[in-house]
């Protein structure tokens, strides 16, 4: 491989490791020759390349940096000027994800989370290194239970948190404990499948239950109900924004939900992973809320959305006599979390510091999913093919197509560097014609270039296929 396309290859393999940071600037050319024992005229050949491909910019006077907005997409216009080997290792390179709402790692707050936890290190190693309390460090606990019942309407003591390795954790931990071979757990369809596989992990069976543009079927619900007779055990909602379809459950049917599980003795797991990002004025408060309802819920949330989904911290808000059987399944699982990240988290929390993020995170995500929007709304092949109801809130846009199946869409993009989930994903069964639209983790030239992409897979001969939905 010629000497100027390995050194651009390998430039760009250190930005998307991170060792080379947006923004950070390069080493003069004679330096970098001198360094890499090359002549310059190569490192000049190969800084131009990445320029021209959008990694480097060339700063008059001021040398060279790597690029604020890194290219994310395959152009596909701009691959005649390149060598083919580039082309290629680009191309392997740029994939983007349209991941189903992520939020945007670049913009958490990281510096103050590593000092926080450099601090927490230090303090547990006077004190509190050895084993520790299995449902998690009671300083985080305690802070979280301040944080619920503040933000949230919650009334809990810490005595009724339980910390978890993220939601997932926490839903198969509730599993684990709660539930036995037969039982039965009432799930929303479309929905959460990695809860399902949850549920079904402790040998319970599932039941699907539709759901419409008010939230779940809470009608469909009471059926399943009466036909299980005491078998039916929980309900799993996610009644915030519906993954995946982003709609919230209405208030009517979240008091028929409640007179249900009151009279079949359910629990509802209420799964509130993204409660801080509401856009349209005051959420409703979550069910875990009501009062009367709490020995029944058992509220599962995460720092997968505030922080990043690799801080792996979640929690479990139950009853005390739930807790009790929590504590003992956690203690042969893993025994107990990582302390030192959750006293870390407590110190931010306390410090207002992850409240300040979300604050920001939620103006920056706002500001994006209108700039989705009025992209979707101003190209007529977008416009003509995608249905959406703009969510009041979350990271995610529920796509309905017209003319062509997810898995179609997800074949003609994936040819241009774009990734995305067809919404079958989340169905048991059957072809689902929408997808996700993760929008929180992009930019918004970001989101243009993603549109871009779209727009010239809509453009490739719509061929008219049937497609069964299952959507609101
Ligand atoms: C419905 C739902 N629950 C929970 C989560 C968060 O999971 P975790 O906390 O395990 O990262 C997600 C993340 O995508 C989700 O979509």
């Amino acid at each position: 491989m010629p000497r100027q396309t390995q050194l651009s290859r390998a430039l760009v393999q250190e930005i998307q490791r991170g060792r080379l940071l947006p923004g950070s600037t390069l080493p003069g050319s004679r330096t970098l020759a001198a360094q890499l024992k090359v002549n310059r005229k190569v490192v000049v050949a190969a800084v131009d390349e990445l320029v021209a491909q959008g990694w480097l910019e060339a700063l008059p006077a001021r040398g060279t940096r790597v690029a604020l907005n890194l290219p994310t997409l395959a152009v596909a216009d701009a691959e005649g000027r390149r060598s083919v080997e580039t082309a290629l290792a680009q191309r392997r390179a740029t994939v983007v994800a349209m991941n189903d709402g992520v939020p945007d790692a670049r913009i958490a707050p990281v510096d103050e989370l590593a000092r926080a936890q450099r601090r927490a290190l230090r303090a547990l190693a006077r004190t509190g290194l050895g084993y520790g309390d299995t449902a998690g460090d009671p300083v985080l606990r305690d802070v979280l239970a301040g944080f619920v019942n503040h933000a949230r309407g919650l009334s809990c003591s810490s005595e009724e948190v339980v910390l978890t390795r993220g939601s997932q954790g926490a839903l198969s931990l509730f599993a684990l404990a709660m539930l036995e071979p037969g039982d039965t757990v009432a799930v929303e369809h479309p929905g959460y499948a990695p809860a399902w596989r949850a549920f079904q992990l402790a040998r319970a069976d599932v039941v699907h239950v539709a759901v419409d543009a008010d939230g779940l079927r809470t009608d469909e619900l009471e059926a399943q109900a009466r036909r299980l007779k005491g078998r039916l055990k929980a309900v799993y909602v996610t009644p915030h924004h519906q993954y995946p379809t982003t709609v919230a459950m209405s208030a009517e049917r979240r008091m028929h939900l409640r007179r249900i599980a009151e009279s079949f003795g359910l629990y509802i797991v209420e799964d509130d992973y993204d409660y801080e990002y509401h856009f349209e004025g005051a959420p409703l408060l979550p069910l875990a809320a009501t009062k009367d309802l709490s020995s029944r819920c058992i509220y599962i949330a995460s720092l997968s959305k505030l922080i990043a989904p690799a801080i792996r911290l979640g929690y479990i808000i139950a009853d005390r006599s739930v807790v009790a059987r929590l504590r003992a399944v956690r203690e042969l699982l893993d025994r107990q979390g990582d302390v030192v990240l959750e006293r870390a988290v407590a110190e931010l929390i306390e410090d207002g510091e992850l409240q300040r993020h979300a604050r920001r995170a939620r103006q920056l995500y706002r500001q994006r999913r209108d700039h989705l929007l009025q992209q979707l709304a101003s190209r007529s092949p977008l416009r003509s093919a995608i249905e959406c109801d703009p969510p009041g809130g979350g990271l995610a846009l529920w796509m309905r197509l017209r003319g062509l199946t997810s898995e179609e869409l997800a074949q003609r993009a994936r040819a241009r560097g774009l990734a995305l989930t067809p919404g079958s994903a989340h169905a048991a069964t059957g072809a689902v014609a929408a997808f996700r639209f993760g929008f929180a983790a992009h930019t918004s030239e970001e989101l243009s270039r993603i549109c871009d992409t779209l727009e010239a897979c809509l453009r490739t001969s719509a061929r008219t296929s049937k497609s069964t939905s299952c959507l609101p």
